[in-house]
Protein backbone atom coordinates (compact mmCIF):
# COMPACT_ATOMS: atom_id res chain seq x y z
CA UNK A 1 0.00 0.00 0.00
CA UNK A 2 0.96 3.32 -1.00
CA UNK A 3 -0.14 6.57 0.96
CA UNK A 4 -0.10 9.64 -0.85
CA UNK A 5 -2.03 11.19 -4.28
CA UNK A 6 1.47 13.06 -5.85
CA UNK A 7 3.47 12.21 -8.29
CA UNK A 8 5.89 10.73 -5.83
CA UNK A 9 3.64 8.57 -5.17
CA UNK A 10 2.78 7.17 -9.04
CA UNK A 11 6.42 6.60 -9.29
CA UNK A 12 6.94 4.48 -6.47
CA UNK A 13 3.84 2.13 -7.45
CA UNK A 14 5.16 2.32 -11.04
CA UNK A 15 8.80 1.14 -9.42
CA UNK A 16 7.06 -1.44 -7.08
CA UNK A 17 5.60 -3.37 -9.76
CA UNK A 18 8.38 -3.80 -11.40
CA UNK A 19 9.55 -5.95 -8.68
CA UNK A 20 9.00 -9.60 -9.45
CA UNK A 21 7.78 -10.00 -5.83
CA UNK A 22 5.00 -7.44 -5.78
CA UNK A 23 1.72 -8.06 -8.43
CA UNK A 24 -0.30 -5.30 -6.44
CA UNK A 25 -0.65 -2.13 -5.24
CA UNK A 26 -3.14 -0.14 -3.85
CA UNK A 27 -2.85 3.17 -3.71
CA UNK A 28 -4.54 5.69 -0.62
CA UNK A 29 -6.24 7.67 -2.43
CA UNK A 30 -4.09 7.52 -5.40
CA UNK A 31 -4.40 9.81 -8.34
CA UNK A 32 -5.50 9.36 -12.18
CA UNK A 33 -2.06 8.05 -12.70
CA UNK A 34 -2.11 5.23 -10.02
CA UNK A 35 -5.82 4.56 -11.38
CA UNK A 36 -4.57 3.29 -14.73
CA UNK A 37 -1.42 1.92 -13.99
CA UNK A 38 -1.44 -1.77 -14.50
CA UNK A 39 -1.35 -3.30 -11.23
CA UNK A 40 -2.44 -0.53 -8.98
CA UNK A 41 -5.96 0.42 -7.44
CA UNK A 42 -6.95 3.59 -5.91
CA UNK A 43 -8.60 3.29 -2.51
CA UNK A 44 -10.70 6.19 -2.82
CA UNK A 45 -9.97 7.26 1.10
CA UNK A 46 -7.69 10.04 2.88
CA UNK A 47 -4.15 9.35 3.62
CA UNK A 48 -5.38 10.83 7.19
CA UNK A 49 -7.85 8.29 7.62
CA UNK A 50 -6.12 6.17 10.08
CA UNK A 51 -8.66 4.03 11.15
CA UNK A 52 -9.62 3.43 7.46
CA UNK A 53 -6.00 2.26 6.58
CA UNK A 54 -5.58 0.23 9.60
CA UNK A 55 -8.96 -1.36 8.59
CA UNK A 56 -8.35 -2.11 5.32
CA UNK A 57 -4.35 -3.40 5.54
CA UNK A 58 -5.49 -5.71 8.11
CA UNK A 59 -8.32 -7.10 6.07
CA UNK A 60 -6.69 -7.61 2.81
CA UNK A 61 -3.44 -8.79 4.62
CA UNK A 62 -1.41 -5.75 3.44
CA UNK A 63 2.74 -6.48 3.28
CA UNK A 64 4.04 -3.37 3.85
CA UNK A 65 2.69 0.23 3.85
CA UNK A 66 4.94 3.53 2.68
CA UNK A 67 3.78 6.40 3.42
CA UNK A 68 4.94 9.18 0.74
CA UNK A 69 3.75 12.28 2.48
CA UNK A 70 4.56 14.45 5.97
CA UNK A 71 1.62 14.68 6.61
CA UNK A 72 0.73 11.29 7.88
CA UNK A 73 4.28 10.81 9.21
CA UNK A 74 3.93 13.89 11.53
CA UNK A 75 0.51 12.57 12.34
CA UNK A 76 1.83 9.32 13.72
CA UNK A 77 0.65 7.09 11.11
CA UNK A 78 3.32 4.91 11.10
CA UNK A 79 3.20 4.78 15.43
CA UNK A 80 -0.43 3.80 15.03
CA UNK A 81 -0.17 1.10 12.44
CA UNK A 82 3.12 -0.40 13.80
CA UNK A 83 0.74 -0.46 17.02
CA UNK A 84 -1.09 -3.45 15.24
CA UNK A 85 2.11 -4.94 14.12
CA UNK A 86 1.51 -3.75 9.84
CA UNK A 87 4.77 -3.74 8.06
CA UNK A 88 5.17 0.59 7.79
CA UNK A 89 8.07 1.93 5.85
CA UNK A 90 8.02 5.51 6.85
CA UNK A 91 9.67 7.48 10.46
CA UNK A 92 7.71 7.55 13.76
CA UNK A 93 5.84 10.58 14.83
CA UNK A 94 9.15 11.59 17.04
CA UNK A 95 11.39 10.92 13.52
CA UNK A 96 9.52 12.67 11.42
CA UNK A 97 10.15 16.00 13.66
CA UNK A 98 13.46 16.18 11.91
CA UNK A 99 10.71 17.78 8.95
CA UNK A 100 8.16 19.00 11.08
CA UNK A 101 10.08 20.91 13.59
CA UNK A 102 12.58 23.36 12.05
CA UNK A 103 13.51 24.08 15.29
CA UNK A 104 13.45 20.62 16.67
CA UNK A 105 15.68 19.74 13.54
CA UNK A 106 17.98 22.23 13.86
CA UNK A 107 18.52 21.69 17.73
CA UNK A 108 19.10 18.07 16.60
CA UNK A 109 21.89 19.08 13.98
CA UNK A 110 23.68 21.77 15.88
CA UNK A 111 23.54 19.17 18.56
CA UNK A 112 25.60 16.77 16.47
CA UNK A 113 28.03 18.87 15.36
CA UNK A 114 26.83 18.66 11.72
CA UNK A 115 27.17 21.94 9.07
CA UNK A 116 24.90 23.64 9.00
CA UNK A 117 23.02 27.43 8.34
CA UNK A 118 23.76 29.42 12.06
CA UNK A 119 19.89 30.24 13.32
CA UNK A 120 17.44 31.17 15.97
CA UNK A 121 13.86 30.36 16.78
CA UNK A 122 11.38 33.41 17.60
CA UNK A 123 7.94 33.09 18.79
CA UNK A 124 7.14 36.75 19.01
CA UNK A 125 7.37 39.35 16.29
CA UNK A 126 8.99 42.19 18.20
CA UNK A 127 11.91 39.54 18.59
CA UNK A 128 12.06 38.10 15.61
CA UNK A 129 11.92 42.00 13.79
CA UNK A 130 14.70 43.25 16.23
CA UNK A 131 17.27 40.01 15.23
CA UNK A 132 16.80 40.69 11.26
CA UNK A 133 17.60 44.01 11.71
CA UNK A 134 20.54 43.08 13.32
CA UNK A 135 21.78 40.38 10.96
CA UNK A 136 21.03 42.18 8.34
CA UNK A 137 20.10 40.84 4.38
CA UNK A 138 20.20 38.81 2.84
CA UNK A 139 18.62 36.15 5.44
CA UNK A 140 16.32 33.60 4.96
CA UNK A 141 12.77 32.88 6.99
CA UNK A 142 11.29 29.88 7.80
CA UNK A 143 7.95 29.10 9.23
CA UNK A 144 8.59 25.96 11.59
CA UNK A 145 5.98 23.78 10.87
CA UNK A 146 4.91 22.56 7.57
CA UNK A 147 3.66 24.31 4.73
CA UNK A 148 3.95 22.89 1.63
CA UNK A 149 7.16 23.31 0.76
CA UNK A 150 6.12 26.92 0.53
CA UNK A 151 7.30 28.39 4.35
CA UNK A 152 10.82 29.22 3.04
CA UNK A 153 11.22 33.48 2.06
CA UNK A 154 14.86 33.68 0.82
CA UNK A 155 14.98 37.54 1.68
CA UNK A 156 17.60 39.56 -0.34
CA UNK A 157 16.58 42.52 2.08
CA UNK A 158 15.58 43.58 5.19
CA UNK A 159 12.74 44.75 4.07
CA UNK A 160 11.55 41.81 2.47
CA UNK A 161 13.02 39.62 5.85
CA UNK A 162 10.45 41.87 7.71
CA UNK A 163 7.17 41.21 5.58
CA UNK A 164 8.15 37.49 5.46
CA UNK A 165 8.13 37.64 9.75
CA UNK A 166 5.03 39.54 9.73
CA UNK A 167 3.00 37.44 7.48
CA UNK A 168 4.19 33.86 9.13
CA UNK A 169 2.80 35.64 12.47
CA UNK A 170 -0.24 37.02 10.92
CA UNK A 171 -0.91 33.21 10.39
CA UNK A 172 -0.12 32.98 6.43
CA UNK A 173 1.09 29.13 7.41
CA UNK A 174 -1.55 28.98 10.23
CA UNK A 175 -0.18 27.26 13.50
CA UNK A 176 3.26 26.44 11.35
CA UNK A 177 4.14 29.97 11.22
CA UNK A 178 3.40 30.81 14.75
CA UNK A 179 7.44 29.78 15.51
CA UNK A 180 10.09 31.23 12.99
CA UNK A 181 13.64 29.87 12.37
CA UNK A 182 16.25 32.68 11.01
CA UNK A 183 18.86 31.48 9.30
CA UNK A 184 21.68 32.50 7.72
CA UNK A 185 21.70 32.79 3.97
CA UNK A 186 24.04 30.43 2.61
CA UNK A 187 25.57 30.68 -1.27
CA UNK A 188 25.64 27.88 -3.43
CA UNK A 189 24.18 25.13 -5.39
CA UNK A 190 21.54 22.67 -3.73
CA UNK A 191 21.65 19.08 -4.07
CA UNK A 192 19.24 16.49 -2.34
CA UNK A 193 19.84 13.30 -1.22
CA UNK A 194 17.59 11.13 0.01
CA UNK A 195 19.28 8.08 2.25
CA UNK A 196 17.31 5.11 2.94
CA UNK A 197 17.87 3.83 6.57
CA UNK A 198 16.85 0.97 8.71
CA UNK A 199 17.68 3.10 12.06
CA UNK A 200 20.95 1.12 12.29
CA UNK A 201 22.49 1.98 8.71
CA UNK A 202 22.00 4.30 6.54
CA UNK A 203 22.57 4.63 2.02
CA UNK A 204 22.54 7.11 -0.03
CA UNK A 205 20.30 7.13 -3.33
CA UNK A 206 21.76 8.77 -5.51
CA UNK A 207 21.95 12.41 -5.65
CA UNK A 208 19.33 14.28 -7.29
CA UNK A 209 18.97 18.60 -8.34
CA UNK A 210 15.80 19.82 -7.78
CA UNK A 211 14.39 23.50 -8.73
CA UNK A 212 12.31 25.26 -6.38
CA UNK A 213 11.41 28.26 -7.56
CA UNK A 214 8.57 28.67 -9.78
CA UNK A 215 10.28 31.07 -12.21
CA UNK A 216 13.17 30.22 -15.02
CA UNK A 217 16.41 31.15 -14.02
CA UNK A 218 15.29 30.12 -10.49
CA UNK A 219 13.40 33.43 -9.80
CA UNK A 220 10.47 34.09 -8.35
CA UNK A 221 8.95 32.18 -5.05
CA UNK A 222 9.50 28.45 -3.38
CA UNK A 223 6.98 25.99 -4.58
CA UNK A 224 7.10 21.95 -3.90
CA UNK A 225 9.74 21.82 -6.94
CA UNK A 226 9.38 22.31 -10.51
CA UNK A 227 11.69 19.91 -12.03
CA UNK A 228 14.55 17.47 -10.79
CA UNK A 229 17.50 15.61 -12.46
CA UNK A 230 19.74 13.18 -11.57
CA UNK A 231 22.70 12.10 -10.46
CA UNK A 232 24.16 15.51 -9.81
CA UNK A 233 27.73 16.22 -11.28
CA UNK A 234 29.01 18.00 -8.59
CA UNK A 235 28.20 15.59 -5.84
CA UNK A 236 31.33 13.51 -7.15
CA UNK A 237 32.12 9.98 -5.25
CA UNK A 238 34.35 12.48 -2.81
CA UNK A 239 31.74 14.64 -1.67
CA UNK A 240 29.17 11.94 -1.54
CA UNK A 241 31.70 9.79 0.91
CA UNK A 242 31.55 13.74 2.90
CA UNK A 243 28.00 13.46 3.01
CA UNK A 244 27.79 10.06 4.63
CA UNK A 245 30.35 10.72 6.92
CA UNK A 246 30.10 14.30 8.25
CA UNK A 247 26.05 14.51 7.81
CA UNK A 248 24.12 11.47 7.48
CA UNK A 249 26.01 9.14 9.79
CA UNK A 250 25.60 11.49 12.76
CA UNK A 251 22.31 12.42 11.97
CA UNK A 252 20.88 8.81 12.42
CA UNK A 253 23.41 8.42 15.63
CA UNK A 254 21.96 11.42 16.59
CA UNK A 255 18.38 10.28 16.23
CA UNK A 256 19.53 6.78 18.44
CA UNK A 257 20.75 9.04 20.98
CA UNK A 258 17.64 10.76 21.21
CA UNK A 259 15.66 7.24 21.63
CA UNK A 260 14.30 7.50 17.58
CA UNK A 261 14.31 4.21 15.99
CA UNK A 262 13.81 5.83 12.29
CA UNK A 263 13.13 3.29 9.22
CA UNK A 264 12.22 5.39 6.17
CA UNK A 265 13.97 7.64 3.90
CA UNK A 266 16.12 10.03 5.25
CA UNK A 267 16.26 13.37 2.94
CA UNK A 268 18.91 15.72 3.37
CA UNK A 269 18.94 19.08 1.46
CA UNK A 270 22.02 20.20 1.33
CA UNK A 271 23.99 23.16 -0.01
CA UNK A 272 27.18 22.81 -1.62
CA UNK A 273 29.02 26.15 -0.31
CA UNK A 274 31.68 27.80 -2.79
CA UNK A 275 34.41 26.18 -0.93
CA UNK A 276 32.98 22.81 -1.95
CA UNK A 277 31.56 22.34 1.84
CA UNK A 278 27.76 19.94 2.16
CA UNK A 279 25.63 22.00 4.68
CA UNK A 280 22.69 21.03 5.85
CA UNK A 281 19.50 23.30 4.83
CA UNK A 282 16.81 21.26 5.77
CA UNK A 283 16.31 17.52 6.71
CA UNK A 284 12.72 15.59 4.98
CA UNK A 285 11.45 12.52 6.84
CA UNK A 286 10.15 11.25 3.32
CA UNK A 287 10.92 10.98 -0.14
CA UNK A 288 11.49 14.02 -2.44
CA UNK A 289 8.82 15.09 -4.94
CA UNK A 290 10.13 15.66 -7.77
CA UNK A 291 13.73 14.32 -7.09
CA UNK A 292 11.63 10.52 -6.49
CA UNK A 293 10.92 11.13 -9.89
CA UNK A 294 13.87 11.06 -11.27
CA UNK A 295 16.03 8.69 -8.97
CA UNK A 296 13.94 5.64 -8.98
CA UNK A 297 13.54 5.61 -12.84
CA UNK A 298 17.63 4.54 -12.64
CA UNK A 299 17.63 2.21 -9.71
CA UNK A 300 17.93 -1.47 -10.78
CA UNK A 301 17.63 -2.96 -7.63
CA UNK A 302 14.40 -3.96 -7.08
CA UNK A 303 12.74 -1.16 -4.53
CA UNK A 304 11.05 -3.58 -2.37
CA UNK A 305 14.09 -5.49 -1.67
CA UNK A 306 15.48 -2.03 -0.29
CA UNK A 307 12.31 -1.16 1.31
CA UNK A 308 11.72 -4.68 3.25
CA UNK A 309 15.40 -4.42 4.34
CA UNK A 310 14.77 -1.16 6.13
CA UNK A 311 11.90 -1.96 7.57
CA UNK A 312 13.36 -5.50 8.79
CA UNK A 313 16.33 -3.82 9.70
CA UNK A 314 18.48 -5.90 7.06
CA UNK A 315 19.94 -2.98 5.56
CA UNK A 316 23.68 -3.73 6.10
CA UNK A 317 22.94 -7.15 4.76
CA UNK A 318 22.34 -5.81 1.50
CA UNK A 319 24.70 -5.59 -1.06
CA UNK A 320 25.48 -2.27 -2.74
CA UNK A 321 22.49 -0.55 -4.38
CA UNK A 322 22.71 -1.05 -7.96
CA UNK A 323 22.09 1.62 -10.47
CA UNK A 324 21.64 2.23 -14.16
CA UNK A 325 24.72 3.55 -15.96
CA UNK A 326 21.93 6.90 -17.46
CA UNK A 327 20.97 9.80 -16.35
CA UNK A 328 17.25 10.95 -15.52
CA UNK A 329 15.85 14.42 -15.71
CA UNK A 330 12.21 15.67 -15.05
CA UNK A 331 9.52 18.58 -15.49
CA UNK A 332 7.25 19.88 -13.97
CA UNK A 333 3.79 20.95 -15.72
CA UNK A 334 1.68 22.98 -12.99
CA UNK A 335 -1.77 25.00 -13.26
CA UNK A 336 -1.66 28.69 -13.44
CA UNK A 337 -1.53 30.75 -10.54
CA UNK A 338 0.59 28.36 -8.48
CA UNK A 339 2.62 28.16 -5.89
CA UNK A 340 -0.26 30.63 -5.01
CA UNK A 341 -4.42 30.18 -5.98
CA UNK A 342 -4.61 28.05 -8.81
CA UNK A 343 -7.79 26.67 -10.20
CA UNK A 344 -8.28 22.74 -10.94
CA UNK A 345 -10.81 20.76 -13.05
CA UNK A 346 -9.24 21.19 -16.75
CA UNK A 347 -9.31 18.49 -18.95
CA UNK A 348 -5.79 17.31 -19.27
CA UNK A 349 -4.79 16.34 -23.29
CA UNK A 350 -2.03 14.19 -25.03
CA UNK A 351 -0.39 12.19 -21.79
CA UNK A 352 -0.83 8.89 -24.66
CA UNK A 353 1.22 10.72 -26.99
CA UNK A 354 3.53 12.38 -24.66
CA UNK A 355 4.42 8.38 -23.21
CA UNK A 356 4.19 7.26 -26.74
CA UNK A 357 7.87 10.18 -27.47
CA UNK A 358 9.18 7.69 -24.91
CA UNK A 359 8.69 9.65 -21.74
CA UNK A 360 7.50 8.79 -18.28
CA UNK A 361 4.37 10.91 -17.40
CA UNK A 362 3.85 11.12 -13.67
CA UNK A 363 0.94 12.15 -12.07
CA UNK A 364 1.47 14.65 -9.51
CA UNK A 365 -2.08 16.54 -9.21
CA UNK A 366 -4.46 14.83 -11.43
CA UNK A 367 -8.17 12.47 -11.24
CA UNK A 368 -10.03 10.74 -12.82
CA UNK A 369 -14.19 12.38 -13.69
CA UNK A 370 -15.90 9.68 -16.11
CA UNK A 371 -12.98 8.83 -17.56
CA UNK A 372 -11.83 12.28 -18.50
CA UNK A 373 -8.42 13.54 -16.93
CA UNK A 374 -8.35 16.55 -14.95
CA UNK A 375 -6.12 18.55 -13.12
CA UNK A 376 -6.73 18.39 -9.17
CA UNK A 377 -3.58 20.19 -7.77
CA UNK A 378 -0.90 22.81 -8.42
CA UNK A 379 1.60 20.53 -10.16
CA UNK A 380 -0.36 18.62 -12.23
CA UNK A 381 2.57 16.48 -14.15
CA UNK A 382 6.46 15.62 -13.77
CA UNK A 383 7.38 14.53 -17.13
CA UNK A 384 9.87 12.58 -16.88
CA UNK A 385 13.01 10.88 -19.27
CA UNK A 386 16.22 8.79 -19.20
CA UNK A 387 18.88 8.46 -21.36
CA UNK A 388 22.82 8.28 -21.99
CA UNK A 389 23.14 12.46 -21.13
CA UNK A 390 21.78 15.18 -19.91
CA UNK A 391 21.20 16.66 -22.93
CA UNK A 392 19.29 13.51 -24.53
CA UNK A 393 16.99 12.94 -21.52
CA UNK A 394 15.99 16.88 -21.28
CA UNK A 395 15.71 17.02 -24.97
CA UNK A 396 13.09 13.74 -24.54
CA UNK A 397 10.93 15.60 -22.04
CA UNK A 398 10.65 18.77 -23.77
CA UNK A 399 9.34 17.25 -27.13
CA UNK A 400 7.40 15.36 -24.66
CA UNK A 401 5.62 18.11 -23.38
CA UNK A 402 4.38 19.39 -26.50
CA UNK A 403 1.97 16.73 -26.79
CA UNK A 404 0.41 17.73 -23.86
CA UNK A 405 -1.97 20.43 -23.27
CA UNK A 406 -4.42 21.51 -20.37
CA UNK A 407 -6.34 25.07 -19.67
CA UNK A 408 -3.66 27.41 -17.69
CA UNK A 409 -0.34 24.92 -18.03
CA UNK A 410 2.67 26.20 -16.67
CA UNK A 411 6.00 24.85 -16.68
CA UNK A 412 10.13 25.75 -16.61
CA UNK A 413 11.81 25.50 -19.60
CA UNK A 414 15.25 26.04 -18.13
CA UNK A 415 15.22 22.44 -16.59
CA UNK A 416 18.93 20.87 -16.17
CA UNK A 417 20.47 24.32 -16.64
CA UNK A 418 23.30 23.83 -14.95
CA UNK A 419 23.89 19.94 -16.20
CA UNK A 420 22.93 20.59 -19.97
CA UNK A 421 26.01 22.37 -21.15
CA UNK A 422 27.99 19.07 -19.76
P1 LIG B 1 13.62 24.38 2.84
O1 LIG B 1 12.13 24.23 2.84
O2 LIG B 1 14.24 24.53 4.17
O3 LIG B 1 14.28 23.40 1.92
O4 LIG B 1 13.90 25.74 2.05
C1 LIG B 1 13.39 25.93 0.76
C2 LIG B 1 14.46 26.53 -0.10
O5 LIG B 1 14.91 27.77 0.43
C3 LIG B 1 15.71 25.71 -0.21
O6 LIG B 1 15.59 24.72 -1.17
C4 LIG B 1 16.74 26.75 -0.56
O7 LIG B 1 16.65 27.07 -1.93
C5 LIG B 1 16.30 27.92 0.21
N1 LIG B 1 17.00 27.98 1.50
C6 LIG B 1 16.62 27.42 2.66
N2 LIG B 1 17.51 27.68 3.64
C7 LIG B 1 18.47 28.41 3.09
C8 LIG B 1 19.68 29.02 3.58
N3 LIG B 1 20.04 28.93 4.87
N4 LIG B 1 20.44 29.72 2.72
C9 LIG B 1 20.06 29.84 1.41
N5 LIG B 1 18.95 29.32 0.90
C10 LIG B 1 18.15 28.61 1.71
N1 LIG C 1 11.33 18.58 -3.74
C1 LIG C 1 11.38 19.03 -2.43
C2 LIG C 1 10.69 18.20 -1.46
O1 LIG C 1 10.24 17.12 -1.74
O2 LIG C 1 10.60 18.63 -0.32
Amino acid sequence: MVVGSGGREHALAWKLLQSDTVTRVICVPGNGGTASLPGCENLPMSGEDFAGIRRYALVNGIALVIIGPEVPLAMGLTDYLQAEKIPVFGPTQAGAQIESSKSWAKALIQSAGIPTAQAASFTDLESAQAYVQQQGAPIVIKADGLAAGKGVTVAMTVDQALAAIAAAFQGQFGEAGQRVLIEEYLEGQEISVLALTDGKTIRPLLPAQDHKRIGEADTGPNTGGMGAYAPVPLATPALMQRIQQEILEPTLQALQTAGIDYRGVLYAGLIVTPTGDPKVIEFNCRFGDPETQVVLPLLETPLITLLLACVEQRLKQQPAIAWKQQVAACVVMSAAGYPGDYSKGAEIFGIDLAEAKGAMVFHAGTRLKQYHLITDGGRVLAVTASGADFAQALDQVYVAIKSIDFAGCYYRRDIGHRVRSN
